[in-house]
């Protein structure tokens, strides 16, 4: 199978999870359930849920235990994604090419949905006993709420709108920009591919290699982020482009221009690269992923 089947298989199979985990609760109400399926439901690459999938595949961990996780940490990014593009924080009214959350319903509702999708996804991990090894859960919860808390994605997130509202650093330097890429996309990339071995009980020398190749893909994946909204095509992102430079993000498309980041995501892309390279054809899919950052159009 291609990455792109691959990558189209761990869609389906993690949307087929969240719709399903999103409906089954009669107590919710009308409106916010709306705005949850809206954020969950409405496309999406699903590039961390792939990552768990084939982390957990290369280690020989239990399949519904891999889905289960990757619905926790997409629900999470989805809500990243709803409180992201709020008037207060990026200003943004198009996403996976339909109006934003807030746009789609109303702020309020917006900030609601993401506040019960952070939740959710620490209820359904807490309560996975039967799809994932008992003694496996209270690791991936502490782990998944320090790669999405204040020194993970939430940290990350606050340096990204220091640059952006404060102004602050005045000139942001490549070890300011690398620590908040690591934080606001890397944690949650970085947890992904750590999920696979921790699900299967992988040794630590396993662990560390999938850490190491998640750390580098985090840091790729926001560099192509960031050339996205550079040099890329608003009806091929289905978000608008050409925002960051205005509103004073620090990128290293800003510090470098686009030719310096695209060397830079090169070197970031072999770094990735060489760690896979003792696991042979059965990581090729996760190598593959790392191709992707430099061709990747959404
Ligand atoms: C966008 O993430 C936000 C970042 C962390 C850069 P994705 O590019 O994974 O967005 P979707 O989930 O595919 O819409
Ligand atoms: C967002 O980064 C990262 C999150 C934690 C949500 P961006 O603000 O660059 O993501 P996009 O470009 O809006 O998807
Ligand atoms: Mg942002
Ligand atoms: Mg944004
Ligand atoms: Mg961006």
């Amino acid at each position: 199978m291609t990455f792109q089947n691959r990558l189209d298989a761990a869609r389906l199979m993690v949307e087929a999870e969240l719709s399903l985990k999103l409906a089954v609760d009669t107590n919710v109400p009308a409106r916010l359930r709306a705005a949850m399926q809206e954020a969950v439901l409405g496309g999406g690459k699903r590039f961390r849920p792939f990552l768990v999938i084939e982390s957990a595949w290369l280690f020989g961990a239990n399949s519904t235990a891999a889905i289960t996780v990757a619905a926790a940490l997409e629900a999470i990014h989805c809500y990243s994604l709803v409180h992201d593009d709020l008037p207060s924080m990026d200003d943004d009214e198009f996403r996976r090419g339909r109006p934003t959350v807030w746009k789609a319903f109303d702020e309020w509702t917006a900030i609601l949905a993401g506040d019960a999708l952070l939740t959710l996804a620490f209820e359904w991990l807490a309560d996975a006993n039967s799809a994932i090894p008992p003694a496996a859960v209270p690791k991936l919860v502490s782990e998944l709420a320090r790669a999405a808390g204040p020194s993970g994605m939430v940290g990350g997130q606050i340096i990204d709108l220091e640059a952006d509202k404060l102004g602050q650093p005045p000139q942001p330097t490549v070890t300011h920009i690398r620590r908040l890429q690591q934080m606001k996309t890397g944690a949650l990339i970085r947890f992904a591919c750590r999920a696979g071995p921790l699900l299967a009980g992988s040794t630590s020398e396993h662990l560390e290699a999938l850490t190491l190749y998640g750390e580098k893909l985090g840091l790729a994946f926001q560099i192509s982020d960031d050339l996205l909204d550079a040099t890329g095509d608003a009806a091929e992102t289905g978000k608008a482009v050409a925002k960051d430079a205005a509103a004073g993000k620090a990128t290293m498309v800003g510090l470098y221009g686009p030719e310096g980041a695209r060397t830079l995501l090169a070197d970031t892309q072999s770094q990735a690269r060489a760690v896979l390279a003792c696991y042979g054809p059965k990581s090729a899919a996760l190598i593959e992923a790392v191709d992707f950052m430099a061709i990747r159009r959404s």
